[in-house]
């Protein structure tokens, strides 16, 4: 038997009439990037998200880039990220000139940890004034903004993180990208800071068929700067009001994603089914003593975007696993911090213990809708032979 870790081509086949349907008339009146097939996917954003603030862009890096440019972050600024994230996340506040401070994870739900970003503050930053930020001790950099990211399909735990933005006024933006539709307290994820961002690429749970993302914004005006800046910062053609840059959706995506996002909560359902019977497995062939499998904070509902298990013998698990055709992957093997790229932020090995603990460990398990339960019990059946060697 054959397990792919995610089968694109299977979910494709139960729309496939739907998607022709929506992407011909695209093709028809050759209006293909913006216009009326995008605005209707803002407005299905919106009413997925409760946010009115909604704008289609080409990627999940230029929601970030986006959202960073128009809050004005840049050569003087800090901002809190995992480490332990795709490297967008800090890749592209960094590509703004913006230094990023790495905090580390819980455990449970491998998010940024609001202990970790609090003690962070209080060791490495000072508030001189009463409206003015924490100015870093040692550099004079302001720390501007803190972004978590919902990592895996859940939410991080934002009330302490909000609790913390508000004491030290600084942004909350969320990276949502790996977590549309997931909640913390009944809100959705993305809809809690001044900005969320999210990404389509393919593999995700609402998937373009290419790349797209998307930004949700609490603030008017933000968000109209942010509409601007999507387009070289200007709403009427060859005149500029601030410098932005092209980060438009194609309408062949938004047509796409129009039709997808009718079906995300079927699917979310679907793979929250699938991560039960994964438990129910494992139990079964007495793999718990061994393995663990994803938490789900208290609050909040998971999507399960990746199902993610931490497993003793991680590297010799997935070696095992791949040469029976079962796919999995790991997310992510190395930290932020210590990527070659940010050698000169001055972080070492040891700095974020929970971190680099979970690079170690974890393991990504086939998940998607069309798994069937004969696969998913050939995935546990072969863990199960491992552990038994
Ligand atoms: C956590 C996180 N942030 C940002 C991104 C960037 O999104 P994109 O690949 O659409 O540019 C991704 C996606 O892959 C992601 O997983």
């Amino acid at each position: 038997m054959k397990v792919p870790l995610l089968d694109l081509t299977a979910q494709y086949k139960t729309i496939k009439d739907e998607v022709i349907a929506a992407i011909m008339p695209v093709m028809e009146t050759q209006m293909l990037i913006l216009g009326g097939t995008v605005e209707k996917f803002e407005a299905a954003m919106s009413e997925l998200t409760g946010v009115k603030g909604s704008i289609a862009v080409s990627s999940g890096t230029d929601a970030i880039v986006l959202a960073g440019m128009a809050l004005g972050l840049g050569h003087e600024d800090d901002v809190i990220v995992p480490s332990f994230t795709f490297f967008a996340t800090a890749g592209c506040i960094a590509r703004l000139g913006v230094r990023p401070v790495f905090a580390d994870i819980d455990p449970k739900t491998y998010c940024l940890d609001a202990d970790s970003v609090a003690k962070l503050i209080a060791r490495d930053y000072v508030v001189k004034s009463d409206d003015g930020p924490p100015i870093h001790r040692k550099t004079g950099r302001k720390l501007r903004a803190i972004m978590p990211v919902h990592l895996y399909g859940q939410c991080a735990d934002m009330d302490p993180l909000l609790q913390i933005c508000e004491i030290y006024r600084l942004h909350m933006i969320e990276d949502a990208a790996q977590a549309i539709d997931a909640h913390y307290q009944g809100k959705p994820a993305g809809s809690m800071g001044i900005v969320g961002c999210y990404s389509f690429y393919p593999t995700k749970n609402l998937g373009a068929f290419g790349d797209a993302g998307h930004i949700v914004s609490t603030d008017p005006a933000l968000t109209d700067l942010m509409r601007k800046m999507r387009v070289h910062g200007g709403h009427q053609r060859y005149y500029h009001d601030v410098v932005g840059m092209n980060a438009r959706m194609d309408a062949i995506q938004a047509a796409v994603l129009t039709v997808k996002i009718k079906h995300l909560k079927k699917w979310i359902h679907a793979r929250q089914e699938l991560a039960a019977r994964y438990a129910s497995l494992f139990e079964k062939h007495g793999l718990l003593k061994t393995i663990t499998p994803p938490a789900t904070g208290a609050g909040r509902d998971h999507t399960y975007h990746q199902y993610v298990i931490r497993a003793p013998k991680r590297d010799a698990l997935r070696d095992f696993l791949k040469a029976a055709d079962v796919g999995c992957e790991i997310y992510y093997p190395m930290p932020l911090h210590l990527q070659k790229c940010f050698a000169n932020l001055g972080y070492k090995e040891g700095d974020l213990p929970e971190t680099e603990k979970a690079t170690r460990e974890v393991l990504a398990l086939p998940i998607y809708p069309e798994l069937s339960s004969e696969q998913q019990a050939y995935v546990v059946e072969k863990m199960a032979e491992f552990y038994r060697k």
